[in-house]
């Protein structure tokens, strides 16, 4: 049995989780930033860090007690080194090598965007590569194709808003506030799609953009103007929601029948709208495998992380460049060639799905 310690702090979250054998979540204790940035409509990036740096030690305790663990169990430690954002990812940074030295444990630097893609495996314990994966977050729509662990080749993108930064602010235009995405997700259950449906965004190949559906939202609010009722609200949101799922899953269906791979995995944090749930199920129908993390794995969690972690980390004795073991340690995952610490994780924020 294997043990390894996530941490993530990319961006609005404080996450610290313990999973075995990179498969069993045995604690996964989440701290959710929401009132800290309430008041200022979204996320403060310096009061994001520093609050991360605050937290942190109380949810390392309160991770371990959960899983029943001590330090010295502990055979790795996995922290995102980006993308996200720099303060933030410098703080999570900044604790894993505490910790490593500390404890003498190996330290691993992950990729968010892959930690997306890893919640599925916590969620099926016999998913493996090749899979076809949609990532849909905050800042990424992302069509990626995984031929084997560690390994990622994107095949489709946005060519302006991702998904859940369009859902956030179609939420403030319809005056949700923030966090957005779920906001509207509550409001659509209550409206119709059809009675004012907003245009389907439409590139040609597997590209997304949703900038222009923003775009018909507000003219369509202005031309209500004051006399916008809550029933045209809800109908807004559903009719924009209902594009952008649409829009989502036309090119997933499109990727899958390019590369018919026989497990499909749809995660991040907009992998929590109920509707993309509903729909995502039937346009992959009997085709393909498909796989929807649990809505806690899906937004951002250290649990993922520990699970990248450890999946793609180098076999024993072999160290990467993201990781090193200290001299001290003699663990399953080998020993340093000449030991001292880990060398220093490189941060960073723009990280693409290439580490
Ligand atoms: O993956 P994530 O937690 O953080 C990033 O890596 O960005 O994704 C956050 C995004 C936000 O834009 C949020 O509004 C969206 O996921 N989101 C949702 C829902 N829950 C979270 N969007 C639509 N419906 C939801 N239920
Ligand atoms: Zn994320």
């Amino acid at each position: 049995m294997t043990l390894t310690l996530g941490i993530e702090t990319s961006c609005d979250e404080t996450s610290v989780a313990l999973v075995e054998d990179g498969r069993h979540v045995l604690s996964n204790v989440i701290h959710s930033q929401v009132d800290l940035h309430k008041e200022f409509g979204g996320v403060v990036p310096e009061l994001a860090a520093r609050d991360h740096l605050e937290r942190l030690p109380q949810l390392l305790d309160l991770a371990l007690a959960g899983a029943g663990a001590k330090p010295n169990d502990i055979d790795l430690i996995a922290v995102t080194r980006g993308p996200g954002l720099a303060g933030c990812l410098l703080v999570g940074v900044g604790v894993g090598e505490g910790l490593a030295a500390a404890w003498a444990k190996p330290l691993t630097g992950v990729n968010h965007l892959w930690g997306h893609i890893y919640a599925a495996m916590l969620a099926r314990t016999d998913l493996e590569p090749p899979l076809l994966g949609l990532v849909v977050s905050g800042a990424h729509s992302d069509l990626v194709r995984m031929p084997e662990h560690g390994r990622f080749e994107v095949i489709g993108r946005t060519r302006d808003d991702a998904a859940g930064e369009a859902f956030d602010k179609a939420a403030r235009m319809l005056g949700l506030g923030y966090p957005g995405g779920p906001a509207l997700d509550r409001l659509a259950r209550t409206g119709d799609a059809r009675r004012q449906p907003l245009p389907q965004p439409s590139l040609p190949g597997l590209e997304y953009s949703f900038s222009g559906l923003k775009t018909a939202l507000l003219y369509r609010l202005r031309d209500l103007g004051d006399a916008v009722t809550e029933r045209d609200k809800a109908d807004l949101a559903a009719a924009f929601e209902r594009s952008v799922v649409e829009s989502l899953l036309e090119k997933l269906d499109a990727a899958l029948t390019e590369h018919p791979y026989p497990e499909v995995v749809v995660s991040g944090g907009v992998a929590a709208n109920t509707l993309l749930r509903q729909r995502a199920a039937e346009v992959v129908g009997a085709r393909a495998r498909l796989t929807m993390p649990p809505l806690e794995l899906c937004t951002d969690n250290a649990a993922m992380i520990a699970a990248a972690g450890f999946l793609t980390s180098p076999p024993a004795g072999e160290v990467g460049p993201t990781f090193g073991v200290p001299a001290k340690s003699k663990t399953s995952w080998g020993e340093a060639p000449g030991g001292g610490a880990p060398p220093p994780i490189t941060v960073d924020p723009s990280l693409g799905w290439q580490s």
